[in-house]
């Protein structure tokens, strides 16, 4: 343990492309790596399914992609009338490639992550193994944690053309057997065969011997960060932290960057790096379908429709209200883009709650949410918060999620915990909250009979815990509630984005300003506060309309509890408005309207030293300290950022980031000093392209959730992220107090320790941790993680452990996530065997028409195999027919027979077998060659040509 945590303070460790961020302007990184490959996969996947409709799909594919062009381009429909908004893709992007970097961190010293000592037989279990667990993950629609373990699969995948000598050796294609479990690694420098030979006045691009080129064999550079003990001969990684490379021979291999040892070969070795990794994302396209590879991919344009219900007696008008609203919601979208992409509910009452439905069938949550039916509890609080923690958990992340109750939550302990859940995956929490007001009255006159009711603190759990999300807690009596639930309505438009949102407890009077920006469509304006409460607008050109005007010049708003919704009227009235509030009862004003143009943004963490990188920071920066977002600003070629700022949306205090571009719209934003308190992120800019004026126009944006600072710092010091069913696992982690943001050694204290899995699996801890004097400031524990023998290959699990002081004043936590990953048995492909042909095809396409061909093949899975789960046509327009016989060793085979028109010469099948081992797939091309041929053209698939003898 001791050694994991000095290397994990060692600064700037890093041996492989850099993670996400070069600063020599020329190096390639994992990020641009896994981004090209992504961007590019997936413009061939629309462009395919775009022929099979008989679509157009004009975009050209190459390096030149970016998430916006491929959105656009992917989307079927026609784009002029709605919005599209790429914020989606790119969070799905940036997951994949924050995963990626991860691993420099978490399997820093595993050289079989890197492929280094050549490792090649451990570096591909770690592909293979990781790539059967994402199509696993796939199977179960866990498409998060799918692309969480794709990430870390790339990074070892694509580290391998950097270490090793495959570039070197000439090759120009990627090296398929590293992803194809069932092929021999042949040609492998032995370990007694030497490899390299010194640099020459640190030179090193003669370093490989001759005879090991001339023979093809393969290598991979050695790497210690401690030792520079390494076989005789040897080649090294090379670079400033590999003491190997001291070692005779000197110097090193690794093309991680323009300036490394082989630094000449970096971009032909990051080019294959992204070719690579394209046959990779193909190998899980075969095997999980066109669809669910999108899916995948995050190629969605609308966000989930998520309710979490209370089911006890007197809800039964909030259920008949839900049921309305989602199934007119369901009803106008059906078949457009704006159809949610995936439906959630969760029923809770006391002490039950769950079960948790996710479909993508509209009909599925239709029918659940019809059998919902309040009855029982009435005097009890509810399981709340314990039914809003499996929807958090469960949603993909910027879900926006809607609670329906109106009683207090039983379960108030988890409020951090959700927090903490509400932070880390940036979802906005909504309570529809009936009756609060009226049981209130109801208490003061009949004391007793209506314990339902809620006091000011109950009701202030679920307005905090909005806030923090940057949702509402609407208060609305039953009668009132079908006003309220327009913003779940309007939630579920396109590309809604928040321009500006503020908070006032205690309220104050107070005016707000905001940017309309001209890409800015149907802005709609939510005040929530006192019934008390006025407000006035004020445009940009002057206009004013004052809250004694429900319908004016301006806006017309409606009024329902203590939410007014004002639909702004902004046409030709773009720049600075104004908001005036006239309040002292607490408040919230929030701005939204629909729009491309906007951003997505993460918590990174630098990693200190002479080739410092960054990797994904969760849990809540330090207060006092610095803090560092990455910011990708989505829907326009043409933005430029002017200002990010932190924002206090309570106060008056503004932190200033300061702006360091990356390309493409991605911005690395650094914060000095962030005092404690809680911030959202604002955005400023300029959009040259938006107006059809001369000047460019000015926009704003903000993010939802809250960033809050802590004095407590949690690191977890972890060395894996796999987990197999029925095992067990520890997770050490360190506790500490930080004053401006480093580590007080001689601070001492007693913390709250709570640790929490989404899977409610076995989990151990101490409850709390002590800081004893001496100790330097800092105290160890662990947590053990349970997961039981039943769980599904594929199944992600989130642990949280949080750690809050003694006055409970402060907490801060650390979010960890592991994939369930059973041992892969079966590692063999389908095979397929064509049994017989009929060749009748003339070779004039003229009369095609009238005539017909077919094959017959036998598929298996082989003896140990776990048997064919399906086969498809991939390409072809016959008819396959399947059938199931018994093989002469008992193995199940499955016959396929094709027939087809001569009109259409080629077929494609794909098998995929139950294991989610690599897929395979038969091309028929009647074209070519005089007689029947298989040749193992493409990796991972059989490619047989069928020929019926061409006449010259
Ligand atoms: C990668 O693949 C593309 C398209 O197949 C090809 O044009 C390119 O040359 C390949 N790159 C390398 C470095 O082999
Ligand atoms: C390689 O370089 C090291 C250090 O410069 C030197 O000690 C050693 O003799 C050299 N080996 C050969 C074979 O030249
Ligand atoms: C808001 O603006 C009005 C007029 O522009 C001004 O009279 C008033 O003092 C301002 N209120 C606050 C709290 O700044
Ligand atoms: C704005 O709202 C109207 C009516 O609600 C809708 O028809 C229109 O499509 C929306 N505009 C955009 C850009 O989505
Ligand atoms: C906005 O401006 C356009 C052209 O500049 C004009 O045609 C339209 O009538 C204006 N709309 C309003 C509401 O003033």
């Amino acid at each position: 343990m001791l050694l994991i945590l000095v290397v994990l303070s060692l600064p700037g460790l890093v041996r492989c492309f850099q993670p996400l961020f070069t600063f020599d302007g020329n190096s390639s990184t994992h990020r641009d790596i896994t981004q090209r490959a992504v961007l590019r996969k997936t413009a061939e996947v629309c462009r395919d399914i775009a022929a099979s409709e008989g679509r157009d799909f004009s975009l050209t594919i190459d390096d030149s992609l970016s998430a916006d062009k491929v959105q656009r381009a992917c989307s079927s429909t026609g784009t002029s009338t709605t919005l599209l908004s790429s914020v989606i893709f790119q969070t799905s992007i940036a997951g994949m490639y924050f995963s990626n970097a991860i691993v420099d961190v978490v399997f820093a010293l595993s050289e079989e992550h890197h492929f280094d000592d050549e490792t090649f037989q451990g570096g591909r279990d770690v592909i293979t193994s990781g790539v059967s667990a994402v199509k696993a993950s796939v199977k179960l629609e866990n498409f998060v944690a799918g692309r969480w373990t794709l990430g870390r699969v790339c990074h070892t995948l694509q580290d391998f053309y950097s270490h090793s000598n495959w570039v070197e050796l000439g090759n120009n294609a990627p090296y398929s057997t590293l992803i194809r479990p069932d092929q021999p690694l042949e040609n492998l420098a032995g370990p007694s065969i030497p490899t390299c030979r010194n640099c020459t006045g640190g030179n090193c691009a003669n370093n490989l011997l001759p005879d090991l080129l001339q023979q093809g064999l393969l290598t991979s550079g050695y790497f210690n960060i401690f030792s520079s003990a390494k076989p005789a001969g040897k080649c090294s990684h090379g670079g400033l932290f590999d003491q190997t490379s001291r070692q005779d021979p000197v110097g090193g291999i690794n093309k991680d960057k323009v300036g490394s040892s082989h630094g000449s070969l970096h971009h032909k070795a990051a080019d294959l790096a992204v070719n690579a990794t394209i046959e990779l994302l193909e190998d899980i396209r075969v095997a999980v379908g066109d669809r669910n590879f999108l899916r995948l991919m995050g190629l969605s344009q609308s966000s989930v429709l998520c309710f979490v219900i209370d089911t006890t007696g007197s809800m039964s008008d909030d259920i008949a209200e839900a049921k309305r609203v989602s199934f007119e919601i369901i009803d106008s979208k059906r078949g457009t883009q704006q159809e949610p992409s995936a439906y959630i509910l969760v029923p809770f009452n006391d002490p039950g709650f769950g079960p948790l439905l996710m479909t993508t069938n509209a009909d599925v949550f239709k029918d659940s949410i019809n059998k919902l039916s309040a009855s029982g509890g009435g005097d009890i609080p509810e399981m709340c918060l314990s039914g809003l923690q499996l929807a958090l958990t469960a949603a993909p992340s910027s879900s926006e999620i809607f609670v329906f109750t109106d009683a207090p939550a039983k379960d108030a302990h988890l409020k951090s915990t959700i927090t903490a859940l509400i932070e880390n995956r940036k979802s906005v929490v909504n309570f529809m909250l009936t009756d609060v007001l009226v049981s209130r009255r109801r208490r003061r006159g009949i004391q007793g009979v209506n314990s339902r009711s809620m006091s000011q603190s109950d009701a202030q759990l679920y307005r905090d815990l909005a806030r923090a999300s940057g949702g509402q807690a609407i208060e609305v009596t039953k009668s009132e509630l079908s006003v309220a639930t327009s913003i779940i309505e309007d939630s579920s438009a396109s590309a809604v984005v928040t321009v500006f949102q503020v908070m006032r407890s205690p309220g104050r009077p107070d005016n707000f300003t905001f940017t309309v920006d001209g890409s800015l469509r149907n802005m709609t304006a939510y005040i929530t506060g006192a019934s008390s409460l006025t407000f006035s607008l004020t445009s940009s050109t002057g206009v004013s309309q004052s809250s004694s005007q429900s319908s004016g010049p301006l806006a017309s708003f409606t009024t329902a509890g203590n939410l007014r919704r004002i639909s702004l009227n902004t046409d030709n009235e773009t720049g600075s408005w104004q908001i005036s509030v006239n309040s002292n009862s607490p408040y919230s004003v929030k701005v939204t309207g629909q729009s491309s143009v906007n951003f997505i943004y993460n918590l990174v963490e630098a990693h200190e030293g002479a080739h410092g990188d960054f990797s994904l920071k969760e849990g809540r920066p330090l207060s006092g300290g610095n803090a560092s977002l990455l910011v990708s600003v989505t829907g326009s070629d043409t933005v430029k950022v002017t200002e990010v700022t932190l924002f206090d949306s309570s106060g008056p205090t503004e932190v200033n980031g300061s702006l360091q571009s990356m390309g493409s719209g991605n911005f690395l934003v650094t914060f000095t000093g962030v005092p404690a308190g809680d911030f959202v992120v604002r955005l400023k800019g300029e959009d040259s392209s938006s107006t059809s004026r001369s000047t460019a126009s000015s926009f704003q944006r903000q993010a939802s959730t809250q960033i809050k600072t802590s004095g407590i710092s949690v690191t977890t010091q972890v060395n894996n992220t796999n987990i197999e069913p029925g095992s067990t696992i520890s997770v050490p982690f360190t506790v500490a107090t930080t004053t401006n943001g480093v580590i007080n050694n001689s601070a001492t204290g007693t913390f709250t320790v709570r640790a929490n899995n989404d899977r409610s699996y076995t989990s151990t801890s101490s409850s709390t941790v002590t800081i004893a004097s001496g100790s330097g400031g800092t105290a160890n524990s662990t947590v053990t993680l349970t997961v039981p023998a039943s769980a599904a290959s594929g199944t992600d699990v989130t642990l949280t452990i949080e750690a809050e002081n003694a006055a409970a004043s402060d907490v801060n936590y650390a979010v960890l996530r592991f994939s369930v990953a059973a041992k892969v048995t079966d590692v063999t492909r389908p095979v397929c065997q064509v049994v017989s042909t009929s060749t009748s095809c003339l070779s004039s396409s003229s009369l095609c028409a009238s005539s017909q061909w077919e094959f017959v093949a036998n598929l298996t899975d082989g003896v140990n195999g776990t048997g064919i789960e399906s086969i498809t046509v991939r390409q072809g327009n016959g008819t396959l027919n399947t059938s199931t016989v018994a093989g002469a060793s008992g193995e199940n085979i499955t016959v396929a027979t094709y027939s087809a028109s001569c009109c259409s010469q080629n077929v494609e099948l794909v098998a995929v077998d139950k294991c989610s081992s690599p897929a395979n797939s038969l091309i028929l091309d009647d074209e070519t060659g005089p007689s029947y041929q298989e040749t193992a053209q493409q990796p991972g698939r059989m490619q047989t040509a069928l020929g019926r003898g061409e006449e010259e």
